[in-house]
């Protein structure tokens, strides 16, 4: 079969890219060759025009609003499956039978707990610390714990490290919240699905029986079911970055865990709650949209715009249902931060900025009117997220590592500084 290729001329030199197209969505010029031939590097801060890698897992297409796992849409996933199928789907590539949903269902529930010694390790934190700063520690110290399934050439390894990952990371964040708010930790109660066993670690007290409310787990389930992978997003780039150079596991989730955090990122469904608070009323919104037009401004719509999304993100259309239907179950019936948000989506949606620059609402704009809703602190929002997407990390990580291509990432730069020059002995310097 005839390779594609683009012709390339740069100074005196022509050279020939091999063309790459994948099953969807844009093909790829393979520029490996380019330093050899030209000594030229390629230049793209944020990398706006770079595939870093070859994937089967996520699929998007930001102009359509388009989300599939493994070739499954987003909303059918949502609709009529649970977290942990779509996590058996992430990892392995395909929907499980009845019998390895049941079986993938039991190993996960039977890796829940954490080691005993671990809750010792969290009393060195301050009570004040940001919960993100404690998930960051614990996830990171697993390695320090579980060093029988770090040695990445080993698959059983991988495959125990990955199952300990999705399972553990619930009973981390629900003790980076209890941690928080000066309650004792829970342990996992093996008879509870896995997002109401989240729910009980996080909301049930030693004084009194805490029953996970059905509908609410439910809807909580879906939540993690939107967040939990997304491409070659910045995080999953840390991951994958980070697993490259042969860290182990908890290691490369824990720098993914960091990368989450900034409020470009994972860190917008808090950013985006404190700024409706902040709003506050419906008659206050012209004036921060001023502020987000502002070239002189660095305020910004949190929750809103995305990297590749230039159509409505579809995680937050299916978002906004759940954010409905969360308050509907909870008798809530009017939430002025929903007021507030809904109204300030209609404005900006009609705003010529926003319409020129498609900046649509994103995953994280009606996530945390959610989140607070069933009862999470603003600092746990984006534990939540890096709970959800600790699977997606886990599974690109593993897709790596597999990759017989796979080598260290290292990245090269355009250098504009000082070219070599002399050293001036200190008294000689004005
Ligand atoms: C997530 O990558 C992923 O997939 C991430 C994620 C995932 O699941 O992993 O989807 C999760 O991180 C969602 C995004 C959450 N972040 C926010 O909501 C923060 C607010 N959004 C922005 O900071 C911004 O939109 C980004 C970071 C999301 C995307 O930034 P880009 O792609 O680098 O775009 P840009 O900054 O170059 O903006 C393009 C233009 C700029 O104006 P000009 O300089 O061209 O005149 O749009 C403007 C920006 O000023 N703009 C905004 C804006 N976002 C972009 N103006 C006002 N408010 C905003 N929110």
């Amino acid at each position: 079969m005839s390779v594609k290729t683009s012709t390339l001329t740069i100074d005196d030199k022509t050279i020939e890219l091999p063309v790459k197209d994948g099953t969807i969505g844009p093909s790829v010029v393979d520029i490996t060759p380019l330093y050899k031939h030209t000594g030229k590097f390629t230049y793209d801060p944020g990398f706006t025009s770079t595939a870093s890698c070859e994937s089967q897992i996520t699929y998007i297409d930001g102009d359509e609003g388009v989300l599939l796992y493994r070739g499954y849409p987003i909303e059918q996933l949502a609709e009529h499956g649970d977290f942990l199928e779509t996590c058996y789907l992430l990892l392995y590539g395909e929907l499980p039978t009845a019998a390895e949903k049941q079986d993938f269902d039991l190993r996960v529930t039977r890796h829940t707990m954490v080691h005993e010694q671990m809750n010792r390790f969290f009393n060195g934190f301050r009570r004040d610390a940001h919960p993100m700063a404690v998930l960051v520690a614990s996830v990171g110290a697993l390695s320090a714990f579980y060093h029988d399934s770090t040695d990445i050439s080993d698959p059983q390894q991988r495959l125990i490290a990955s199952i300990r990952m999705v399972a553990k990371i619930p009973t981390l964040a629900a003790m980076a919240f209890k941690y928080s708010i000066g309650q004792p930790f829970v342990y996992p109660k093996n008879s509870l699905d896995y997002t109401s066993n989240f729910l009980h670690m996080s909301f049930s007290v030693p004084c009194e029986e805490y029953v996970p409310n059905p509908v609410l787990s439910r809807a909580l389930d879906r939540i993690f079911i939107l967040h939990a992978d997304h491409e070659q997003n910045a995080s999953t780039s840390t991951v994958r970055l980070a697993g490259s150079s042969g860290a182990n596991p908890f290691a490369c989730i824990a720098a993914g865990v960091a990368c989450l955090w900034g409020p470009a990122h994972g860190g917008a469904n808090e950013a985006a709650l404190r700024m409706l608070e902040e709003i506050g009323s419906v008659d206050r919104i012209p004036q921060y949209i001023a502020k987000a037009k502002d070239k002189n401004d660095p305020f910004r719509l949190m929750g809103f715009g995305h990297r590749v999304y230039k159509n409505y993100d579809p995680r937050a259309k299916i978002m906004q249902r759940t954010t409905h239907e969360v308050l509907s179950e909870l008798g809530i019936k009017d939430d002025p931060l929903l007021d507030v948000a809904l109204e300030l989506e209609r404005i900006a949606l009609s705003d010529e900025y926003f319409v020129e620059k498609k900046l649509y609402p994103n995953i994280d704009f009606y996530s945390g009117i959610t989140l607070k809703a069933l009862g999470f602190p603003t600092t746990m929002f984006t534990v939540l997220f890096a709970l959800a997407r600790t699977v997606g990390w886990i599974a690109q990580w593993k897709e790596m590592i597999e990759d017989p291509s796979q080598k260290i990432g290292r990245p090269r730069q355009l250098y504009t500084g000082f070219a070599e020059r002399d050293y001036v002995p200190l008294g000689q310097r004005s």
